[in-house]
């Protein structure tokens, strides 16, 4: 029997040492149990942004940051976005193996058949401006599915949990779709069943009723795999919220909302409009020494967006496949020499010979190209992050799933290191 490996801590206080268990996980660093420390010591650890805390066990996704992995359920991404399509890595996600031919079939036409939103819901978009923010827009309607949606809102019913999961996979592409086409002041494309996942997505957005839509296979495998990309990532932030949400039992729609509303952050996944707007902002290869050095200066406040990674000291494997991808589809529409391409690629090669950021270990992430891979595609910046957060809405849905499955979880309620006023009494107005 393997001797239980512990950590002790001790003080020097008069409280005497404690020691606590540590785990291991099947692969990644372990983690030292600290629940009972309150108990033990009175005390709460400190760990502002979370650098090393663990915040549950997961079997879903492992990245090791400084060697640049990122495995979906075992599987690397570099496979993944080679060998299957979204709704497979959907299902592999949900369930943690991929589907044989007959499971993804069935897969697939049920998410295919719940691809169409309640018709009431049309008339939600239009209490919006047309020039709201698409996340803003998005926000507000998938958190408003739960209005439509009474038969599935109990999370402990796991029926209730697969169906949900079935709506907002398949509803998130149509309502990204109507939040795009609501600010363009077009009709809104309902979807087709008779294409796939992704075609039938650009065909929603791209279509106009006056002419036939034609689907180019090579930019719908683009997007595919952009979706593959960045359908889950660890405990990520918006994930970590969709997780907190979900603890106090609120219900799935709730919770991707609240995971919608934190990704649209420029530290997160507004990043990619963000790199794409700092592209533009740089304007040409001869301005990028004037604008790393406005990075390099603390007090600029400028960020090289789209570059840095809290986990990723190495390059994030995904933004390698979102630069190939990148050369696909610039070829496939004739922009071999785009502009912003070729000025990513400047900046990129730049910075990587630059020690300022290669001592922060600071590589590109998958934000660095997504943007200019969705630009050529047509999608406009302000819609980046909603197709990150319809990509990312699975990989919430097993998270949320995971986490309300997981014997040990409880409502998250972290505590914090007061230092604000002691006890003191109110003095009445007049004497003030
Ligand atoms: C995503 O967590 C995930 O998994 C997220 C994500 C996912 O799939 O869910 O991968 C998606 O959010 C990708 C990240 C997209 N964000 C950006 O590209 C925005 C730019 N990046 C930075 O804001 C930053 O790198 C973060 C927020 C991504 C990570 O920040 P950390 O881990 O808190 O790192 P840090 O801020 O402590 O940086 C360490 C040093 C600091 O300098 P010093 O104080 O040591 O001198 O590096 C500097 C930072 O100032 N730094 C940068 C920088 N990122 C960090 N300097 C210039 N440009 C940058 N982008």
């Amino acid at each position: 029997m393997e001797k239980q490996r512990t950590a002790t801590i001790s003080f020097n206080d008069g409280v005497e040492p404690i020691e606590f268990p540590v785990i291991s996980g099947s692969i990644g660093p372990d983690v030292v149990d600290i629940r009972t420390l309150l108990g033990k010591a009175g005390k709460f650890t400190y760990d502002p942004g979370f650098l090393s805390t663990a915040s549950c066990r997961s079997a879903i996704t492992y990245i090791d940051g400084d060697a640049g992995v990122l495995l979906y359920r075992g599987y690397p991404i570099e496979q993944l976005a080679q060998h299957c399509d979204f709704l497979e890595v959907c299902y592999l996600l949900l369930t943690g193996e991929l589907p044989n031919k007959e499971q993804k079939d069935k897969f697939v036409t049920t998410v295919t058949r719940h691809t169409m939103v309640h018709d009431q819901l049309n008339n939600f978009f239009r209490g919006f401006r047309r020039d709201a923010h698409p996340m803003a827009v998005m926000v507000g309607t998938v958190g408003a599915l739960s209005a439509f949606y009474h038969d599935s809102l109990d999370l402990n019913n796991p029926a209730h949990r697969d169906i949900s999961a079935f709506r907002l996979i398949a509803k998130m592409p149509t309502i990204t779709a109507m939040a795009y086409k609501y600010t363009m002041g077009q009709p809104f494309v309902y979807p087709l069943n008779s294409l796939s996942y992704s075609a039938n997505f650009m065909r929603m957005m791209f279509a106009v009723p006056a002419e036939e839509y034609r689907v180019n296979e090579v930019l719908v495998r683009a997007l595919d795999r952009i979706f593959i990309l960045h359908a889950d990532h660890e405990q990520n932030a918006s994930t970590s919220t969709v997780r907190l949400a979900g603890s106090s039992g609120a219900n799935p729609f709730a919770c991707m909302a609240a995971g919608i509303a934190c990704l649209w952050g420029p530290a997160h996944g507004g990043a990619n409009e963000a790199a794409l707007n700092m592209l533009e902002q740089i304007g040409d290869v001869s301005k990028i020494g004037d604008f790393i050095t406005k990075v390099k200066d603390k007090n600029s406040g400028v960020k090289l967006m789209g570059f840095g990674h809290r986990v990723y000291k190495n390059y994030d494997p995904r933004a390698k496949l979102m630069r190939e991808t990148c050369y696909e589809v610039l070829n496939e529409l004739g922009l071999q020499n785009d502009r912003l391409f070729k000025l990513a690629m400047a900046l990129e090669k730049i910075a990587l010979e630059d020690d300022y950021f290669v001592s922060r270990k600071l590589y590109p992430n998958v934000d660095f190209y997504s943007g200019i891979v969705q630009r050529a595609l047509g999608i406009p910046v302000s819609m980046f992050t909603c197709i990150f957060a319809l990509a990312r809405t699975v990989g919430w849905i097993a998270q949320w799933n995971e986490m309300i499955a997981d014997p040990e979880q409880k409502i998250g309620r972290p505590r914090q290191l007061y230092t604000g006023a002691t006890k003191r009494d109110v003095v009445p107005i007049e004497k003030r």
